[in-house]
Formats: structure tokens, C-alpha cells, sequence
């Protein structure tokens, strides 16, 4: 998706626990109070987001903490895109662990779902990772403009 020019943006980190799913969506949500998006598009920027922090926290840092870091940025035509960080033990295979309903965590009642709500709910994801390393997800969604008909805000 080309990007426009960049009009705001918000990096923050937050340690890798699991109140900060919470944080991470008031963060989000904070930020694109600027946009004025849909109820929807806001609904679904932090589901999938919440996701991806989740994911962070709960398989990107299993044993010990570490750090979770956010970029959020808003382009002049706009597509919002955000990254979410770790630097945790990383992705073996990225299209195994993008597979709906693969899980490497069934024990804890993971469904196995995280990345399929992602992708449903923004127009683009992408995914990085080295093992040992760690992981970024990137996800943009282009939110719509505020002359577009039958949006409900
Ligand atoms: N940040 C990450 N670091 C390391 N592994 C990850 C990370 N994110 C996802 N994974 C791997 O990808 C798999 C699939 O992730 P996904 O979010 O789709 O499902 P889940 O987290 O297992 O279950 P659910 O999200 O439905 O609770 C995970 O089980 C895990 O093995
Ligand atoms: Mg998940």
C-alpha cells in the first residue's frame, strides 16, 4: 500500500505483562482520537492489536520478561499502520504460525486464532521474525474519510 506523508506518530514500550494488553488498547485508542474513526474501525484496530500484544507477551517472552514496543503512525490519507515488537524468542515458520487454528500453546486453551482476527480485522498484515531474536507484526488499515456516506461515528 503506498504511504502517504507520515502526520503523527507514537512510539512507546511497555513491559511484557499481561496488564498491558489493556494499556496498549487506551494507548491505541488515545491516538486515533486525532482520525475520528468509525466505532468499527476503532473496535477492530484494538481487537487486532490486542492480539498482537497478547501474542508478545504470553509466546514472545514465555519464561522471563522482557519488552513490547509500539509504533503507531497516521499517514495523510488515512492509513493508519502500527508495529508491535518483541525481541523475544522469535517465529520458526511465519506461514505455519499464521495457519488458522495452529497453536504451539493447545495446554492453555489457545485457539490458535490470534493472526486470522488480525488479518480480518485490517487490510494488511505483515510478519517478521528471527528465532532468538524476535518478532514485528505490522498492521495497517486505511480508515475512511469523514465525507465517505453511511459511516456511523
Ligand atoms: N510474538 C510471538 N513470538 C513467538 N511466537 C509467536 C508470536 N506470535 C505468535 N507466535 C506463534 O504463533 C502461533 C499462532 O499465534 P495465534 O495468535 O494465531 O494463536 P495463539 O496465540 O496460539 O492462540 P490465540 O491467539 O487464539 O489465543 C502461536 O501459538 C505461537 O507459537
Ligand atoms: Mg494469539
Amino acid at each position: 500500500m503506498a504511504k502517504t506523508k507520515p502526520i503523527n506518530r507514537m512510539r512507546c514500550s511497555l513491559p511484557a505483562i499481561s496488564i498491558n494488553e489493556q494499556t496498549a488498547r487506551l494507548l491505541l485508542s488515545a491516538f486515533l482520537m486525532q482520525a475520528d474513526p468509525t466505532a468499527e474501525e476503532l473496535a477492530d484496530l484494538k481487537t487486532a492489536v490486542s492480539e498482537a500484544v497478547t501474542n508478545a507477551i504470553v509466546h514472545g517472552y514465555p519464561d522471563s520478561g522482557g519488552q513490547i514496543f509500539i509504533t503507531a503512525t497516521l499517514y495523510e490519507d488515512r492509513l493508519f499502520r502500527v508495529q508491535i515488537r518483541d525481541t523475544g524468542c522469535g517465529i520458526e515458520d511465519i506461514p505455519l504460525a499464521m495457519t488458522p487454528l495452529y497453536t504451539t500453546s493447545p495446554e492453555e486453551e489457545r485457539a490458535g486464532l490470534g493472526f486470522a482476527v488480525m488479518e480480518a480485522f485490517c487490510d494488511r498484515i505483515r510478519v517478521s521474525s528471527r528465532t532468538g531474536k524476535g518478532t514485528t507484526v505490522t498492521l495497517e488499515k486505511r480508515l475512511t474519510s469523514k465525507q465517505e456516506p453511511g459511516k456511523t461515528r
